[in-house]
């Protein structure tokens, strides 16, 4: 599978397509993969992952991770939360660079890699760009592009508060 794009977005919402736009636009074989209504748990810095480098925790992780694997190129996707890149993105990124990491196993090393960042407030999406950015480096992923989009309100109040 040339390029995996994943979006921890809402499924079918803006992340989601803005990271379809940049698999079309890549061209070729492609996958997209959600998040969304995927069970994602945090590091539980359990440690199991010393040995082999790879997390034992059993839930959604290890198919995308799979997914990942494969890939030769990854775009990635996540929406602003509360000033910073959603809860379930950061878990995502948390297990995998701790899992990859020991022994340099890092089994994404040098693949070429996308950010995508959304926001309401000014588009610029800048905490979700500066947290992919400390992942693809723990990661030892290469970012090679980003993008960054505006997003829509997820409810009325929202709207109001602005
Ligand atoms: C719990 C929650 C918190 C949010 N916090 C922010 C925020 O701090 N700043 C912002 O610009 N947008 C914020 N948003 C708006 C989302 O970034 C926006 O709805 C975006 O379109 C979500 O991505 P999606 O459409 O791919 O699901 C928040 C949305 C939710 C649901």
């Amino acid at each position: 599978m040339p390029i995996v794009g994943i979006s921890s977005g809402r499924s079918g919402k803006v992340t989601e397509s803005l990271v379809e736009s940049v698999l079309a636009g890549a061209g070729g074989d492609s996958e997209l993969v959600s998040l969304s209504g995927k069970l994602i748990r945090p590091c539980e810095a359990c440690s199991g992952c010393i040995e082999s480098s790879q997390c034992v925790l059993q839930d959604d992780f290890q198919l995308v991770i799979e997914r990942d694997r494969e890939s030769d190129e990854l775009v990635f996707g996540a929406p602003t939360y509360f000033a910073q890149m959603n809860s379930k993105g950061q878990d995502f990124w948390e297990r995998l660079c701790f899992s990859g990491r020991h022994n340099a196993a890092f089994p994404l090393k040098d693949k070429p890699a996308v950010m995508v960042a959304v926001d309401i407030e000014d588009g610029k999406s800048e905490p979700v760009l500066v947290g992919l950015d400390r992942y693809f480096r723990a990661a030892n992923l290469r970012a090679v592009s980003h993008l960054a989009g505006c997003g829509e309100y997820a409810c009325f109040t929202m709207s109001l508060l602005r």
